[in-house]
């Protein structure tokens, strides 16, 4: 049975691509960290008592920002394949805490590999990394994107990738050591943060729907990006460690849209005029805004047979009646006299 470590399990990606692997049979060990408040809704439902003897979900702690630990978790687990998705991956939240993000999400990375480098020499295993690099990277690099593009980051969440990028690459060629870089444009889902404005957007159509909300406060409403589903893009991190060696691959849909479509699009869906219930808030503008994301996934299609299934109007779809159920749900609490606040929303 091979033993897949996941960095980042109790994220958006982190819960499919746990939920994926187990049905190939994997046993699944994912770090975690400690939260004062239980963090792991995304995979309860995956997860079994380890005193189980069919239990193949096991959970660590650990932190990016803590090398030794990581040291630890590499030793008592020995993993054939690990994938660090771990992140602070908001973009806006960048800018109001640049040195965590970048200790995280750069530093960190290199912490991963400098863990998994020492861990080669003494165990002689043979361990494949999934490095998860971003679209964010290209950041004003003009459209359609692909691996070739050169990197324009804009953002210190963008720039700290494009460190974890050249990490990886780094340690590629220096240490022989199989690190892919996934190029991943943006992919959303029903298990998407409230904070990202797809899902902010349908989780408000379904409150706003029920009368739960009136109003829905955003940004930029012009910027352009490539979306596809989560549960599509997992597959493709999997692939690519299947892969005859380590390369780089955007991964996207080849097709953009603006918030504004994503916006018509998500109220509509459920008969409503968006126009009537959209603010603009200054405090969602971004310093430096990346304008137009849109990927060319062709390398991805043809060395690794890989393509997206779920189209834009679908991936509207599934998350919009999600959020009409978890909005239905909410008012028959707030029916029957409960307060429900509206956490997530604030600072999205
Ligand atoms: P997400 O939902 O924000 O999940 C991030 C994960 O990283 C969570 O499990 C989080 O733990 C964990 N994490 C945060 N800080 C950490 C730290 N200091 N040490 C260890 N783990 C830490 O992000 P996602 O959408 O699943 O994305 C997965 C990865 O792909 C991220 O690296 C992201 O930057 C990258 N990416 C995402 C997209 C996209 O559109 N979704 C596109 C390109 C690249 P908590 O649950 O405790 O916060
Ligand atoms: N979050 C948010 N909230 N974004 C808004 C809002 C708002 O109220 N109003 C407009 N926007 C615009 C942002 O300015 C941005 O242009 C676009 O909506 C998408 O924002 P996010 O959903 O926050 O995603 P992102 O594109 O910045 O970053 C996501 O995708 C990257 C890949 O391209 C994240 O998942 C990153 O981690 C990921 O790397």
């Amino acid at each position: 049975m091979k033993k897949a470590l996941i960095n980042g399990i109790t994220g958006q990606d982190g819960a499919y691509l746990a939920e994926f692997l187990l049905k190939k049979d994997y046993e699944v060990h994912g770090i975690i960290r400690r939260a004062s408040m239980f963090n792991t809704q995304r995979i309860d439902h995956l997860y079994r008592d380890p005193h189980d003897p069919n239990a193949r979900l096991f959970l660590h702690y650990g932190d990016l920002s803590d090398g030794t630990g990581l040291r630890r978790i590499l030793e008592a687990v020995q993993p054939d394949e690990i994938y660090n998705l771990g992140a602070q991956s908001h973009v806006k939240v960048s800018f109001d805490q640049p040195e965590y993000t970048a200790d995280v999400v750069g530093t960190g990375t290199l912490r991963l590999f400098e863990a998994v480098r020492d861990h080669l020499k003494n165990s002689k295993s043979d361990i494949r990394l999934y490095q998860a690099g971003s679209s964010e990277m290209f950041g004003s690099a003009a459209p359609p994107q692909l691996e070739t593009t050169a990197f324009e980051p804009r953002s210190p969440y963008a720039i700290s990738k494009v460190a974890g990028y050249w990490f990886a690459r780094n340690y590629r060629e220096a240490y022989d050591m199989f690190i892919a870089n996934g190029i991943l444009f943006n992919h959303e889902s029903p298990l998407r943060g409230e904070t990202f404005v797809t899902r902010k957007i349908t989780r408000a159509v379904g409150r706003i729907k029920l009368g739960l909300q009136d109003k829905l406060f955003l940004g930029n409403l012009d910027a352009k990006r490539d979306w596809g589903f989560a549960g599509d893009y997992v597959e493709v991190m999997w692939k690519m460690l299947q892969h005859s060696e380590p390369d780089d691959f955007v991964v996207a849909t080849g097709e953009a849209h603006s918030v504004r479509e994503f916006l018509e699009a998500a109220f509509i869906h459920v008969g409503l005029d968006f126009k009537k219930y959209v603010e603009i808030d200054q405090r969602y503008f971004r310093p430096t805004e990346v304008d137009h994301l849109l990927g060319d996934p062709s390398k991805a299609a043809e060395k690794l047979s890989w393509k997206p299934k779920v189209s834009f109007q679908g991936l509207v779809a599934m998350m919009v009646d999600h959020d009409m159920e978890q909005a239905e749900r909410e008012k028959l609490l707030v029916d029957a006299g409960h307060k429900v606040g509206q956490e997530g929303v604030a600072n999205g």
